[in-house]
């Protein structure tokens, strides 16, 4: 589903270049469980980045649900990361002045769904995500394992083919890392795929695959099951 070849991500020029990936190469099957370790600068997030269509590599390929991506324009990937994929970020990424309800509903506006529908399939996975009750409440009313459900409402709100989620609980206690874990592991086996990037070894315990980046490259890639 999603394929990626000899992909290289450099910023600066000159002496000053920085490879901050190098030579990546990874296939990703529909419904895999992914977690992502390495140290810090390692790669990580750039290479999420690249695979959410928020940023393109300097070299290589990647193969998006069987579209190459290389020459889609800036439009193009903004269409697709809004049908096909969910982000889900450490800082949950809410708008702070409306409430839970609206940015659940926020992908929609961008499609051009009328109200009503927007609010349906809103409530319909604030319920799944056990915030009905916190629709009306804006983001600094909630905690941060509520505000992180939100997120993963937002995330999920266009069926997207694939989440992807940068230490999703990084800013958050054990208790509500376990939840968003919880939900996690309900979306993989409802067959969602999940790439997750994170620190911790109890999380990355989670998922079945681990991939293990140092210095822009994936140094091991293990099953976990
Ligand atoms: N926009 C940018 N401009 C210049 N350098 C960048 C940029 N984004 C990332 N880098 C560099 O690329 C390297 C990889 O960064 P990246 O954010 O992918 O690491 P990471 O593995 O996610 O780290 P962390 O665990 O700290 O989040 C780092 O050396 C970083 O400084
Ligand atoms: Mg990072």
């Amino acid at each position: 589903m999603l394929k990626i070849v000899d992909l290289v991500k450099t910023y600066g020029t000159g002496d000053n270049i920085l490879r901050a990936l190098d030579g990546t190469s990874l296939t990703i099957q529909p419904q895999e469980f992914i977690a992502i370790m390495g140290p810090s600068g390692s790669g990580k997030s750039t290479f999420l980045n690249i695979l959410g269509l928020l940023d393109r590599p300097t070299e290589g390929h990647y193969y998006f649900d069987g579209t190459e991506t290389s020459n889609l324009t800036d439009d193009d990937m903004a269409m697709m990361r809004l049908e096909k994929i969910g982000f889900v970020f450490q800082n949950f990424n809410l708008l702070s002045r409306t409430d839970a309800l609206e940015n659940v509903m926020l992908p929609l506006v961008y499609q051009g769904v009328n109200r009503k529908e927007r609010e349906k399939k809103a409530y319909q996975i604030l319920e799944k995500m056990e915030l009905v009750h916190w629709a009306k409440h804006k983001p600094n009313e909630l905690s941060g394992g509520q505000q992180q459900r939100v997120a993963i409402a937002r995330a999920l709100i266009n069926n997207p083919l694939i989440i992807l989620a940068d230490e999703p609980t990084g800013n958050l206690d054990s208790k509500s890392s376990a939840e968003i874990m919880n939900i996690f592991t309900k979306l993989h086996q409802e067959g969602k795929t999940i790439i997750m990037v994170t620190h911790e070894h109890d999380i990355a315990a989670y998922a079945k695959r681990a991939i293990q980046f140092k210095d822009g490259k994936i140094i091991s890639d293990k099953k976990n099951y």
